[in-house]
C-alpha cells in the first residue's frame, strides 16, 4: 500500500518527507507503527522546536542579580517539632504519595534492565526497587494507611519494569497501590532540522526528561487517581539514590507549614565546583542553575563570612503540592522550558536504507527538567539536608557516583545508626568500617526507630556480612 495522501501532504509540508522514504515497502503492520507516530506527532511544534533549539543553539544568559536562596537548616529550624507533627498527621491522613522517577537510560551505569531492578546493596544485594518498597511500606505500617507509589517509566522500559514488579509480587505492595505512568518521548533531530528514522518503520525518539513526569501524571489519569485517594503532596525522588528518605515527615511538615507548592532539599556542596545543580534566587524566584551554566567566577564567590555563595546544591528531591501539578498542565502539557543535548543517534539512511552508527554527536535531544518547576510555584521552601544520610547515588561504572561508592556509604550510614544506638562496628585502622553492614527498611529507616526496637547486645565481627532483617532477624554470613 502507498502512503495516504494526507499523511504524504502532512509530513511533506514540512519538509519531513524522508520518514516516508521506505513506507510502501513496509508491512501492513510496520506500516501503521510508522503512521501513528507520525499522527501523534504536532508538527507545528515541531518547526518551533527546530528553529528554536536546532538552527540557533540557546545560550543560558545569566541574568545580572543572581543571590543565593534561604535554607532551613538540616534539624528543621524553629518550626521543627510542629512540622515533624505535621508530616506525620499528613501520612497518617492517607496524603501524601510517594513518586519515584524511573524513566531514565541509564546508558552511563552500562546496566541493561531498568535501573530499578539494578543489585544495589551490600549484604542482600537488594534491587532499588525494593529498597525503595521497604520504606514505603515502613511507613504505610507505622502511619496505618495505605500509601500509593507512582512509579515513571519511559515506554523503553516500561514492560520490563512491570515484568519485574509482577515476578516479585510487587515487593510486597498490593498492585492496586503501585502505579506505573509512562512519560512521553521528544522525537531526535539532525543538525539540519529533519528527524531520524532509528528503523524503516519508526522516528527515533527519547524519553522527555524527568521534567516530562508533570505531564505523563496528567496524561495517564494518575493525578485524578490521587485525588479520589485524597492525596494532596507528592513525594518525588530519583530512582538512582539508595540512601533517600522517600517519605520525610519533618520535610513533609515544613513544606506544607510554608504553603510550598514546590520544594526541594539540598546538600552544601563538597567544593565550588561540585557537579550539582546549584540553588539560586533571580527575580525574587528560587531556581536551578545547573554546574554547566554558573560561571566558576559565580561559583567560588564567597559571602562576607567566608562561606561560599553558591553552595547549596539540587539532589533531586522534592515536593509537589498535587494541585501545583494539576495547575502546571491544565491544559494538558506542561509548560517548562526544553535544554537541547548534542547526541550520537543511530539512524536508517533514506537514500541507501542502511543504518548509520554515528562516531560524534549527530542530532539534536530536548528534555525537560523537573526542577524548572521551581520558579513557577507560588511558594517554595528549602531544606538543607546531610550527604551522609540522604545522598549517594548510582550513575557511573565507576569512579564518583559508582556502585562502589554508594556501598560504601550505605555501609557507613547503617554503622552510624548502629553505633549511635550503642552497638559496635568493627572498623580498620583509618577509621572505616570493617564488614557488610545492611539494615531492612522495615525494621528500621532512621537510627531513631532503630533506637527503639534494637537488641543492643548484637556484635559484629571484622569481616561479616551483617543483615539486620525486618523482623529483627539476623541474617547475612
Ligand atoms: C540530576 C540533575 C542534577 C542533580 C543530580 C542529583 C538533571 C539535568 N540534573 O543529574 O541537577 O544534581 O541529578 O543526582 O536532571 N529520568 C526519567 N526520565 C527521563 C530522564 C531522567 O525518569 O527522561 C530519571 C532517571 O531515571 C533518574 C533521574 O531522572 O532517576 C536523573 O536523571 P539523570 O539524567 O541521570 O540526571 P543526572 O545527570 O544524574
Amino acid at each position: 500500500m502507498t502512503a495516504p495522501e494526507a499523511l504524504r501532504e502532512k509530513v511533506e509540508s514540512v519538509g519531513q518527507g524522508h520518514v516516508l522514504a521506505f513506507y510502501d515497502e513496509l508491512s501492513s503492520e510496520h506500516q501503521d507503527l510508522l503512521r501513528r507516530q507520525i499522527e501523534a506527532m504536532d508538527f507545528g511544534q515541531l518547526s518551533e522546536w527546530v528553529e528554536t533549539y536546532v538552527r540557533r543553539k540557546p545560550k543560558f544568559d545569566l541574568p545580572a542579580d543572581v543571590q543565593p536562596p534561604e535554607i532551613v537548616p538540616s534539624d528543621g529550624g524553629p518550626l521543627a517539632k510542629s512540622a515533624k507533627q505535621r508530616g506525620e498527621e499528613l501520612l497518617a491522613a492517607g496524603k501524601v504519595a510517594a513518586f519515584t522517577v524511573a524513566g531514565g537510560q541509564g546508558t552511563r551505569l552500562g546496566y541493561e534492565g531498568p535501573k530499578g531492578c539494578f543489585p544495589a546493596t551490600p549484604v542482600v544485594k537488594k534491587p532499588l526497587f525494593r529498597l525503595f518498597a521497604e520504606q514505603i511500606r515502613a511507613a504505610a505500617l507505622r502511619y496505618g494507611v495505605t500509601i500509593p507509589w507512582y512509579i515513571l517509566t519511559s515506554p523503553t522500559n516500561d514492560t520490563a519494569t512491570k515484568a519485574h514488579f509482577r515476578q516479585n509480587d510487587y515487593w510486597g505492595f498490593s498492585p492496586k497501590d503501585v502505579i506505573f505512568v509512562v512519560q512521553g518521548t521528544m522525537p531526535a533531530i539532525d543538525f539540519n532540522g529533519k528527524l531520524l528514522l532509528a528503523r524503516k518503520y519508526r522516528l527515533a525518539v527519547s524519553p522527555d526528561g524527568h521534567g516530562g513526569s508533570l505531564s505523563a501524571l496528567r496524561k495517564s489519569g494518575a493525578l485524578d487517581e490521587m485525588a479520589s485517594r485524597g492525596v494532596e503532596q507528592i513525594s518525588y525522588f530519583q530512582v538512582d539514590n539508595p540512601l533517600v528518605r522517600s517519605l520525610d515527615p519533618l520535610f513533609i511538615g515544613l513544606h506544607d507549614l510554608a504553603g510550598a507548592e514546590m520544594s526541594a532539599k539540598a546538600l552544601p556542596k563538597r567544593e565550588p565546583m561540585e557537579k550539582l545543580g546549584n540553588f539560586c534566587v533571580i527575580d525574587g524566584k528560587t531556581r536551578v542553575i545547573e554546574y554547566s551554566d554558573l560561571p566558576e567566577e559565580l561559583a567560588r564567590s564567597c559571602l562576607p563570612d567566608g562561606r561560599l555563595k553558591f553552595s547549596a546544591g539540587s539532589i533531586a528531591i522534592h515536593l509537589f503540592r498535587r494541585s501545583f501539578v494539576e495547575r502546571l498542565t491544565a491544559d494538558g502539557r506542561c509548560l517548562l522550558p526544553l535544554h537541547r543535548a548534542d547526541k550520537k543517534v543511530p539512524y536508517v539512511d533514506p537514500a541507501g536504507g542502511q543504518t548509520t552508527q554515528p562516531a560524534e554527536p549527530n542530532a539534536v535531544k530536548l528534555e525537560m527538567f523537573v526542577f524548572d518547576a521551581l520558579p513557577l510555584a507560588e511558594k517554595t521552601l528549602l531544606l538543607e539536608t546531610r550527604r551522609e544520610e540522604e545522598f549517594s547515588p548510582i550513575k557511573n561504572m565507576d569512579g564518583a557516583d559508582s556502585l562502589a561508592t554508594s556501598l560504601h556509604d550505605q555501609v557507613r550510614r547503617w554503622a552510624t545508626w548502629l553505633e549511635s544506638v550503642g552497638i559496635g562496628v568493627p572498623r580498620d585502622a583509618d577509621g572505616r568500617v570493617a564488614a557488610a553492614v545492611e539494615i531492612s527498611p522495615l525494621y528500621a529507616d532512621s537510627a531513631e526507630e532503630l533506637r527503639k526496637k534494637v537488641d543492643k547486645t548484637i556484635t559484629i565481627s571484622p569481616g561479616q556480612n551483617f543483615y539486620l532483617g525486618s523482623r529483627g532477624q539476623i541474617g547475612g554470613s
